[in-house]
């Protein structure tokens, strides 16, 4: 079931992902050569409470802690940890997401610590614009499986991939809500995009393989050959002059 929100719940919407946004620039100010994990999710969570909102992730699921932070070959839903110390040159995926007045905004980037290496670089740059990229179909009419080939292939033809077992989603009164948005062409289910839809785009964009593998703990999502990762992601609501970046637009 797709649930399509009315203005008023895409302005709440816009709220909470405002609030999502906030926090990653609070965390991202934080992210120097020492810290660890731990205390930038510790930034997190007080920022949330300060702002009236609830973490969406700390156990959802079971899920540990309330941001995910995935350095290097981390692809997602990498736990924080107070024995582990961000360093330089680092690419580290910053993940999360509140419920806010009974709704939930969710997103991601990632950033380098210090100067980072030049392939690092064009990884982050290439997976935030197959982002922008896949925003720019989201528009009402055209289809989910629009955005999935936009995203793929923009990444494709940077000689980068897209993980496959991973997949944005729609996002409302919970976090995960129908539909899956892939960030590769997938044939069958496909959703024709309507006015009001929320969807959550996050493409994840790996420098070799798109092979993952879920470590023991149960969380942390690696790459299978341990090269680096990225992942950006924004809620986007459908709306009649097009997608609206959630925590961005003036609405
Ligand atoms: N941001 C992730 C997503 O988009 C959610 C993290 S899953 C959790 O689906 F379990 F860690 F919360
Ligand atoms: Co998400």
């Amino acid at each position: 079931m797709i649930y399509l929100k009315t203005k008023d719940e895409i302005n709440i919407m816009n709220k909470a992902n405002e609030i999502v946004l906030k926090i990653l620039d609070e965390v991202e100010s934080n992210l120097k050569e020492g810290i660890t994990t731990k205390e930038l999710d510790t930034i997190a969570e007080n920022v949330t409470e300060k702002e009236g909102a609830v973490p969406a992730f700390k156990n959802y699921y079971g899920y540990p802690a309330s941001l995910c932070i995935s350095i290097n070959d981390g692809v997602v839903h990498g736990i924080p940890s107070d024995k582990v110390m961000v360093k330089e040159g680092d690419v580290v995926s910053l993940d999360f997401g509140v419920q806010f007045k009974g709704y939930y905004g969710d997103a991601a980037r990632t950033c380098i610590v210090g100067k980072g290496r030049e392939i690092d670089l064009r990884l982050i740059n290439v997976t935030k614009e197959s982002l922008y990229i896949g925003i720019d179909r989201a528009q009402a009419g055209l289809k989910i499986s629009d955005i999935s080939k936009a995203i793929e292939s923009y990444v494709v033809s940077n000689g980068f991939s897209v993980v496959k077992d991973y997949v944005g989603h729609g996002i409302g009164r919970s976090l995960h809500e129908e539909p899956q948005v892939p960030n590769y062409y997938l044939r069958g289910n496909d959703y024709i995009l309507k006015l009001g839809m929320v969807i959550a785009i996050e493409p994840m964009v790996n420098e070799g393989t798109s092979d993952v593998i879920v470590e023991k703990d149960g969380w942390t999502v690696r790459t299978k050959d341990g090269k680096n990762s990225a992942h950006f992601e924004y809620s986007v609501a459908i709306a009649e002059d097009g997608p609206i970046i959630l925590g961005v637009a003036e609405i």
